[in-house]
């Protein structure tokens, strides 16, 4: 048995976090159609794992180890889809020097994943529901029906039945392929998920570096945040996290500046801090004072001690209890050279904090 360490992400199995009520629902769906090739087509907006699921979908099911292709429907110019769906023979068309095949036949005995269904142009729509009633397609400039054997999953993030009654997409089309129907909710309604995706993506980012570890009150502040862009915008928090503060735990007011904090003040914050912290007990060269200067000790000492401070809230986004400790004070006694050595906090925008 590999040990689950040792086996690259991209190799393993789709993992499907969250004990929501809709993500049990979710799993318990994949592995009921594991051995079937019902056509299946999953919603959700942007983020929420429509692809983690077409992908399991795949994974587990009997056509796991033939081809798993992707196509996004929006990204492909309207001249260009039925060659990319269909394939060509050479000669063609112009510029079609060989023959090339489809993405319903690369996808033979797999799955093929249309992504971003919903964009599919109209006129298409009908192309495409005869390839699924045929389950045969015929590439542009061929003669011959090649029979395929493919099993189809569709996402989108629109909503198709609004979509239906505007004509926008054929209702033919939509019971052929939704025969089941997956429903991945924003993560705002499924708040349950945060925490075990908070692991999981820390466990991730630990396979290149130190592990993001976050405070139980920081978790309690994440789990409150309405996360528009959904497990996307999770997952990039924590490589965040991870890139910005390696090795430093993360509590809630970290979060919330990695999250809201106004992003070029973060980011002057970072840039501007000054030298390396010192190693411990390395020493500046000793100053020295001309038999004709005056020196103004207390100017210099806050000069300094600005320095530092500054430097050291820099390297944890503004974590004044980590730089504390970076800098061998209480944090009292921190917070309030901070007051008198006028260090304010970048600003964060106040109606993004938490309700
Ligand atoms: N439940 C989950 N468990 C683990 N990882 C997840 C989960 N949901 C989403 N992810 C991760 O979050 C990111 C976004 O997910 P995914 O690409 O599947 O979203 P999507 O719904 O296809 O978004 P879009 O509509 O923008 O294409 C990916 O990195 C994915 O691995
Ligand atoms: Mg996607």
């Amino acid at each position: 048995m590999p040990i689950v360490g040792s086996v690259p992400a991209s190799q393993r199995p789709a993992a499907l976090i969250g004990s929501s009520a809709a993500i049990v629902a979710a799993r318990d769906m994949i592995d009921r159609l594991a051995d079937s090739d019902a056509s299946v087509l999953i919603t959700g907006p942007s983020g929420s794992g429509k692809e983690v699921v077409a992908q399991r979908l795949h994974q587990r099911g009997g056509r796991a180890a033939r081809p798993f292709v992707a196509m996004n429907c929006a990204a492909v110019p309207r001249d260009l889809l039925e060659s990319e769906i269909f394939g060509h023979e050479a000669g063609a068309f112009t510029g079609a020097s060989h023959t090339r095949r489809g993405r319903f036949e690369l996808a033979d005995g797999g799955t093929l994943f249309l992504d971003e269904l919903g964009d599919m142009p109209a006129d298409f729509q009908v192309k495409l529901l005869r390839i699924l009633e045929t389950r045969s397609v015929e590439r542009v400039g061929g003669a011959t029906p090649l029979p395929v054997d493919v099993r189809v999953v569709a996402a989108t993030n629109l909503d198709l039945d609004a979509a239906i009654g505007t004509g926008r997409f054929r209702a033919d089309l939509f019971y052929r392929l939704a025969v089941v129907e997956i429903d991945l909710p924003p993560l705002a309604d499924r708040r349950d998920d945060i925490p075990a995706l908070l692991d999981h993506f820390a466990d991730l980012e630990a396979e290149r570096g130190p592990r993001p570890v976050y405070t139980a009150d920081a978790v309690t502040y994440l789990v409150r945040q309405p996360w528009h862009g959904n497990v996307r915008e999770l997952r990039n928090f924590v490589a965040r996290c991870a890139a910005v503060l390696p090795g430093i735990e993360i509590d809630d007011a970290r979060s919330a500046l990695l999250l809201h904090g106004e992003r070029r003040g973060v980011d002057r914050w970072l840039a501007s801090s000054p030298a390396p912290l010192p190693m411990p007990n390395r020493r500046r060269p000793p100053p020295f004072v001309a038999a004709d200067e005056v020196v103004d000790l207390k100017a210099l000492l806050s000069d300094f001690e600005k320095e530092y401070i500054r430097d050291a809230l820099g390297k944890t986004a503004f974590g004044v209890a980590e730089s504390a400790r970076l800098l061998g004070l209480r944090r009292t006694t921190l917070v309030e050279k901070m007051r008198r050595l006028n260090i304010a906090r970048p600003t964060i925008d106040p109606t993004m904090m938490p309700r």
